[in-house]
């Protein structure tokens, strides 16, 4: 924080990140069952020492000696561009072969992919190992012979949740190309944005998929996609085409002639073709992955081949205790990076089945996810609180209707409430299975804290430590260390660089050295690794067991059921409406989602137009520009934005009168008057509110 803007907010009365002290209930621990530590793969607590700072990055060979090298690599970590890592340098490998070639000879005919359907009464569609290997193969030969793909060349892949996804990514990996997926649930615009950030040579899409009982026109977003990666400067010169059922199409759009391929009519002539896998160095870029930021921009995470690869196979191992003898599903969507790393890398590389699917989880019913895990003997389970929450909601007895068990459960993405977990550990888990709660981000490819499942008691609503390997440190705005039980939050960080941690930001190392590493580094010069922590944007605290407690984010990204998006993002969408002067995104509190998101627009002194149509049109920007995952839930036309004095929108006081929270000190604001104004029109003449709400949104917009 500069100098200034300290003497602001402390002169407004805002607590820094140290002073917050928090008053938590300790909750209290469960432990494993004792029928999982019979079978679970790690069980030594000698693991911990194994993976020690004095091990340190050694220890991580155990990870690499997870996959299955072309040539071994020299050197285990170069710091010599701090911090911008190279793992396992000198080694070469094709992911594609770990997660399938390798299997072949004992898995040749065991499921790979298990796809479920959202309508109910299509069956279960297996892919054993050999078939995802045919397809992968006959896929590659496309991207090959007709793409005219090579190496290092990028991709964007714009799809839902279907097997075809995953055949597109691995068919990436065999050649090298680095994909970049985005959600399918995003805009056609998100799309074209990423697309031309990483200046694609390919966009690949679908016709449609199945949502919430109906089809979905998934073609349309098709030029949306392509105008803003020209807007962009780069215009994407191919784009596949890819169909849901191949008899019939479920989009009307039509394709471009000579630009839209067909890849069904591509396949006809590859049937039978296989590809030599390109052995790619261990440094090389694998794939990249947008997530949102302090600015406007998305970024672009870039992954590398072998590091990333060795770390999910290794905490797909110890922390999700895979065995190939597995049936796991994890009900993230592909396009996010849980899905990346545990539905699709981590599961497959190491040589278990894993469950896709399509639709909604409470489709037709909120018995779905449970009569899936009984049909298809599904025995690891991973899901978001969001999902935990809205089950619960709509179907707290459901679970017990089904005969399924799970041994191991994870929780991802947001801070779970103590009585969710609770839910999720007797409903669903019906006392049988052991939590996990993993911490982490785009940005670190894998998790980084977590209870190890098989050792360590379980505590609602706690991270638990940092994984082996991964040493966390908590540090106040001064770069003191807040010591366990000191019930400060503050700014976690992670002591040392792990195998996962992404490469760089695409096109803009400086953004990844300022946003992840300036604030604690001490010398910018520094080729040694413990002179920069690694920053993860989150509040937390430590407990005096050393479990972490994650508070939230600290910056200006709201987490909306486990998926980031920037204000900044939000608000440039809605200053594409004319009538809009100033725009400012804060997260309102939401029984399911965690955070939803609220607007406020203060329109132009010309603006004739009715609120309500200005209002319509605002969501319909943010729709159009990010996805509906970002609607916001009220659009709040005001007279005029509570301003500091040198006119900066103090989000932290809309994010007050948003949640019924404390507003803090406004007697030193430019208007102080407005507030009261847009309380009234907020929240009608209900009392003035002075709780202290979550963590995050008390904070929010602190350098406002
Ligand atoms: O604020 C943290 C929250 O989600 C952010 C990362 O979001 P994303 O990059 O989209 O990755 C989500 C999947 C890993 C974090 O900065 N977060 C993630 N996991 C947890 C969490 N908050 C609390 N508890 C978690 N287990």
């Amino acid at each position: 924080m500069a100098e200034s803007q300290r003497a602001e907010s402390e002169s407004s009365g805002n607590l820094t990140e140290a002073e917050i002290a928090v008053h938590w209930k300790e909750e209290e621990y469960f432990v494993p069952p004792p029928k999982f530590i019979g079978q679970a793969n790690l069980t030594d607590p000698a693991i911990m020492e194994r993976f020690g700072l004095d091990r340190f990055p050694e220890c991580f060979r155990e990870y690499a000696d997870l996959l299955t090298w072309d040539q071994y690599w020299h050197t285990t970590l170069d710091t010599s561009h701090a911090p911008f890592y190279k793992w396992f340098v000198g080694g070469k490998l094709n992911v594609s072969v770990n997660c399938l070639d390798r299997h072949l000879p004992l898995h040749r005919n065991k499921a790979a992919i298990i796809f479920q359907a959202e309508p109910e009464e299509e069956p279960p569609q297996v892919l054993t190992f050999q078939e995802l290997w045919v397809r992968v193969n006959e896929f590659a030969a496309v991207l090959r012979d007709h793409c005219k793909l090579k190496a290092g060349d990028r991709v964007t892949i714009h799809m839902p949740m279907v097997p075809e996804l995953p055949v597109t990514m691995l068919a990436c990996a065999r050649l090298g190309v680095i994909h970049s997926v985005v959600f399918g649930g995003f805009s056609g615009e998100a799309a074209g944005r990423r697309a031309a950030d990483s200046t694609s040579k390919v966009l690949i899409t679908m016709d449609g998929y199945w949502r919430n009982g109906k089809t979905t026109d998934h073609l349309a977003n098709l030029k949306a996609s392509l105008d803003a990666s020209k807007a962009d400067g780069h215009e994407v010169p191919m784009v596949l085409v890819w169909q849901r059922y191949r008899e019939k199409m479920l989009s009307t759009t039509p394709l471009q002639k000579g630009r839209d391929f067909l890849v069904a009519e591509l396949l006809k002539e590859k049937a039978g073709v296989r590809v030599p896998p390109v052995s790619m160095p261990a440094e090389a870029p694998f794939f990249l992955m947008y997530t949102s930021g302090t600015t406007g921009k998305p970024k672009g995470c870039q992954h590398s081949t072998g590091g990333y690869l060795a770390y999910v196979a290794g905490t797909s191992k110890f922390i999700q205790d895979i065995h190939p003898t597995d049936v796991y599903w994890c009900m993230a969507d592909i396009g996010w990076i849980t899905g990346h790393s545990y539905i699709v890398y981590g599961p497959l590389a190491l040589g278990t089945t894993t469950v896709m699917y399509e639709g909604v989880p409470t489709f037709p019913d909120p018995g779905r996810p449970w009569r899936i895990a009984q049909r298809l003997g599904v025995n690891i389970f991973h899901t978001s609180p969001t999902a935990i929450r809205q089950l619960r909601k709509v179907g707290p007895d459901e679970p017990r209707k089904y005969d399924y068990h799970f041994k191991h459960m994870t929780t991802v993405g947001e801070p779970i409430e103590p009585e969710a977990w609770r839910w999720y550990y007797h409903s669903v888990g019906k006392d049988e299975a052991v939590i996990v709660d993993t911490w982490w981000q785009t940005e670190t490819g894998g998790f980084l804290c977590s209870t190890k499942p098989g050792i360590d008691r379980m505590k609602p609503g706690s991270a638990g430590p940092g994984i082996p390997g991964i040493h966390p440190i908590i540090f106040d705005e001064n770069g003191h260390v807040l010591p366990p039980g000191s019930q400060k939050a503050g700014n976690i960080c992670i002591q040392n660089p792990w195998p996962g941690l992404m490469q760089t930001i695409w096109g803009d190392p400086d953004r990844m050295v300022r946003q992840y590493f300036a604030k604690y580094n001490k010398n910018p010069k520094s080729t040694d690794w413990r002179d920069w922590p690694y920053f993860a944007g989150d509040g937390a605290l430590i407990a005096a067991d050393g479990y972490y407690r994650i508070l939230g984010r600290i910056d200006d990204v709201i987490n909306v059921a486990g998926h980031r998006l920037g204000t900044k993002e939000i608000e440039s969408a809605c200053l594409t409406v004319p009538h809009v002067a100033e725009a400012a995104v804060v997260p309102v509190a939401d029984e399911v989602k965690g955070r939803v998101v609220e607007v406020y627009i203060a329109l132009k002194p010309t603006s004739k137009t009715p609120p309500n149509e200005v209002a319509q049109k605002v969501t319909l920007a943010v729709e159009t520009s990010i996805g509906k995952i970002a609607r916001p839930k009220t659009v709040h036309i005001v007279p005029d934005m509570p301003k500091t004095r040198s006119g900066k929108i103090m989000r932290r006081v809309l994010a007050g009168i948003s949640n019924r929270m404390d507003t803090g000190d406004i007697t030193t604001l430019a208007n102080p008057d407005v507030v009261e104004t847009i309380r009234k029109q907020v929240q009608g003449d209900a009392p003035v509110a002075t709780k202290k709400g979550p963590d995050d949104i008390a904070r929010f917009g602190k350098v406002d």
